[in-house]
């Protein structure tokens, strides 16, 4: 696997891949949901280019940029063992030299659901998205369900800036006992990693009364809140059940509706969603 630290070192190795060209852009701190963006991106692409850049636009000054876990030597076993042709690694400095001010505005949607509760967070990631999409020029992008809100965002920023490339989405990974894969999931200790399983397991009732019969968004809702509620230490940012692209709220739930939820347990701001 070659290793690119600065862009003319990734446009110079994206020069030599003929064929159909794969991206996975993350922050690091690589699991098992990386690395099935990883594996998508082997199964349908001739050249797989993985990026790590811990994205200091995305975070607010409030926000964890300086404890966010940095596990470089790992990650990149991980994914020379994956296949991976290229890593691209560059420096803050090298997406964000001095005097740079242009970022992508998305519009409505990137202030709804983490955009409304994480004010400018979605430019951040619009604006780095959009950066190492002109860099790598990849055929074919590999994002994770897990971030439903922020799938939304650069679908309406690919068509907007009519990106050349297929967004690819890939299902949530969770470990064993349902709790989604999360770089964040570090920062968890045993006791708040249990009361952290609540959360699939609310979004697990609510499916399952779906299924039942259960439409308003309302009582889906309520039930949410309910089974939230056993974990006094939880507290909620929202539940939402919403229209996958535009992020707008729906009264009922149809196939293909979102319902998503955000939750603090102790410091840590967790994610997580399911689509009826
Ligand atoms: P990061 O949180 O590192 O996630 C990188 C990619 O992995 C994202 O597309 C995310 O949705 C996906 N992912 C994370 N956990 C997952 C899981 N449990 N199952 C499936 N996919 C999962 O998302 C970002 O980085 C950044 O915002 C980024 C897009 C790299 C821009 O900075």
């Amino acid at each position: 696997m070659q290793i690119a630290k600065s862009i003319a070192e990734l446009r110079s190795a994206r020069r030599t891949m003929l064929g159909t060209v794969g991206l996975v852009p993350t922050m690091g701190a690589l699991h098992q949901g990386h690395l099935s963006l990883v594996r998508a991106a082997k199964k349908s692409c001739d050249h797989v280019i993985a990026t790590i850049f811990v994205n200091p636009t995305q975070f607010a000054p409030n926000e964890d940029l300086d404890k966010y876990p940095r596990t470089l030597e790992a990650d990149c076993a991980q994914l020379e063992r994956e296949g991976v042709d290229l890593l691209f690694a560059p420096a803050r400095e090298e997406m964000y030299p001095a005097g740079e001010t242009t970022r992508i505005l998305v519009g409505p949607v990137a202030d709804r659901l983490d955009g409304a509760s994480r004010p400018g967070h979605f430019t951040g990631v619009a604006t780095i998205v959009a950066k190492l999409f002109h860099l790598a020029a990849p055929h074919k992008a590999f994002f994770g369900q897990k971030d439903a809100a922020q799938v939304a965002v650069l679908r309406q920023m690919v068509r907007d800036l009519n990106f050349d490339l297929e967004l690819i989405v890939e299902p949530i990974v969770r470990d064993p006992d349902g709790l989604a894969m999360s770089s964040r999931n570090r920062y968890l200790s045993a006791e708040e990693r249990r009361q952290a399983l609540v959360l699939s397991r609310a979004l697990t009732t609510a499916a399952s009364a779906y299924r039942y019969g259960e439409t308003h968004a309302e009582h889906l809702i309520n039930l949410i809140n309910t089974v939230l509620a056993t974990e006094k230490e939880v507290r909620i940012d929202y539940i939402a059940l919403v229209d996958p692209d535009t992020l707008l709220p729906l009264a009922i739930a149809a196939p293909g509706a979102l319902l998503a939820i955000a939750a603090h347990v102790g410091t840590t701001r967790l994610i997580d969603n399911q689509l009826l």
